[in-house]
């Protein structure tokens, strides 16, 4: 096993990737992010900024990398089926194999059976997630499913396929830099083959490293402002949502954050307001099995839904701006809401045009996205998807949402849009896929251990 150093080795070159938004993660968000390698660190020939290639994010420790993890560029996220002769024990042997593979990925090493090192030495803050499909668990202790890994139910305005959805595993592999991205999934998907067949691959992207920013909310295709109101990692209030940690711990369980970016976190978790008040937490709703959310061997992992949602960008373009910025509530320029000047400012859905009628619309994305229950709320960490081509038009969103309990948390949510959100002329989700993602590992562990303890 692979795993000493995640390291904060050459502390004279290590800097804070983050800038100014770090100041805003608690220790948790930054489980060690930013470190460098101990190594030569990539020189840019022609001078111009230093490269970032060589920081990593470290892979051990309580919960896994890449949900925290201010989001990297690229994205792929890589689902396999499990063969038929996959029993617990091989299981087993693949988790291993590929959690000794990826931490040596994300320090900046080869993979232990590399033919080509030299791809990995940038990893460039590579993160490999890994999600556990219903098939997977059920393989391997079927009496400790989680009671929400199971697909979503059926919405009326999903279009799902088979291609870009389900999987028994999931291989979420983040970075700053789409060669790293590359050849971290190649290496582990060779670690599958004895063990599993690629069922389907998803790539996604965001704004490249400093073309913005550090800190600034992503766009998505649409061209909209995309992640503003969301749980502020490294809170109180992220990993009650997130991890499904104990709330009230302290009297401050319940807490929300605020969106007037004082206490903003980094990358683009802003800052969730508090419209519904205070929350009274929802320690206490999980499905009876290890406390909130699930049972014991998923104690600090997390839930992931995933959601390919197509988007008709040709029709969106056709619509003027006014009717665009109220089909989400929230304009175009700056992401502020119809109602307020700047990006976080809280929404005021009581607000009336001056014609009388509601200035964010009943059908705008965001009133309807919105629950009275603070307890229906998630983490979203999405990546634009874009494989148009001479076939035609093929974008959208990778919509990542990752939260203790997706039917609890996610579910209601889903079907407030399904009822009624006028977005939905635009956007149609054609995957979806559920996975247990559980708890990181110590360096002598492997990703998933405890649910072989069972
Ligand atoms: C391609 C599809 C989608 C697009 C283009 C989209 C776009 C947006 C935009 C522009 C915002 C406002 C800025 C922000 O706070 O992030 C927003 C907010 C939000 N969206 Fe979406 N969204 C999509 C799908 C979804 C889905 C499937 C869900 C969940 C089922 C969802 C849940 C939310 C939530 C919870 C908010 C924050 C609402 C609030 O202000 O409290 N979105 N979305």
């Amino acid at each position: 096993m692979g795993g000493t150093g995640t390291g904060r080795r050459g502390p004279s070159r290590r800097h804070l990737l983050l800038g100014g938004a770090a100041a805003g993660l608690g220790a948790a968000g930054m489980v060690g992010a930013g470190a460098l390698l101990g190594g030569p660190a990539p020189q840019a020939p022609g001078g111009g900024p230093e490269p970032h290639g060589a920081e990593t994010v470290p892979f051990h420790g309580e919960h896994q990398a890449g949900v925290e993890t201010p989001p990297q560029a690229f994205a792929s996220f890589l689902a396999f089926d499990l063969g038929r002769g996959t029993d617990a024990e091989a299981v087993r042997r693949l988790l291993r194999l590929l959690t000794d593979d990826a931490s040596r990925l994300t320090r900046g090493e080869g993979a232990l059976a590399d033919s080509e090192p030299e791809l990995a030495a940038a990893p460039a803050r590579l993160t490999v997630t890994f999600g556990f499909g219903p098939g997977l668990v059920e393989r391997v202790a079927p009496d400790e499913a989680p009671e929400w890994l199971r697909p979503l139910p059926r919405f009326t305005e999903d279009r799902l396929r088979d291609e870009w959805s389900g999987g028994d595993l999931l291989l979420q592999v983040c970075a700053d830099d789409p060669l790293a991205v590359a050849h971290a999934a190649r290496m582990l998907t060779k670690d599958t083959r004895a063990f599993a067949g690629l069922r389907w691959v998803q790539d996604g992207f965001r704004n490249t490293r400093g073309a913005v920013p550090e800190g600034t909310t992503m766009r998505n295709l649409m061209g909209q402002v995309d992640g503003t109101v969301n749980p502020a990692p490294g809170t109180e209030d992220f990993r009650r949502l997130v991890w499904g940690g104990e709330s009230g711990s302290g009297g401050n369980g319940g807490r929300q954050t605020r969106g007037d970016g004082g206490d903003r976190g980094g990358g683009d978790g802003g800052s969730r307001t508090g419209e519904g008040g205070e929350s009274d937490g929802d320690g206490g709703r999980g499905n009876g099995k290890g406390g909130a959310g699930g049972p014991e061997w998923m104690r600090g992992g997390t839930g992931l839904v995933l959601r390919r949602i197509a988007m008709d960008l040709d029709s969106w373009d056709r619509l003027d701006r006014t009717g665009r910025e109220a089909a989400v509530g929230r304009r175009l320029s700056d992401g502020a809401p119809l109602t307020g000047r700047a990006e976080h400012d809280e929404p005021d859905f009581k607000a009336l045009d001056p014609l009388g009628f509601p200035a964010i619309a009943e059908y705008a994305h965001i009133r309807r996205a919105r629950s009275d229950d603070p307890a229906e709320r998630f983490f979203r960490r999405a990546y634009n998807y874009d494989r148009s081509g001479p076939g035609g038009q093929d974008a959208g969103l990778l919509f990542a949402a990752y939260q203790h309990d997706p039917v609890r948390q996610f579910v209601p949510v889903q079907r407030r849009l399904d009822e009624l959100d006028l977005l939905n002329e635009w956007v149609t989700a054609i995957g979806s896929a559920v996975f247990a993602v559980p708890p990181g590992c110590p360096e002598d562990g492997f990703i998933g251990e405890p649910l072989f303890r069972k």
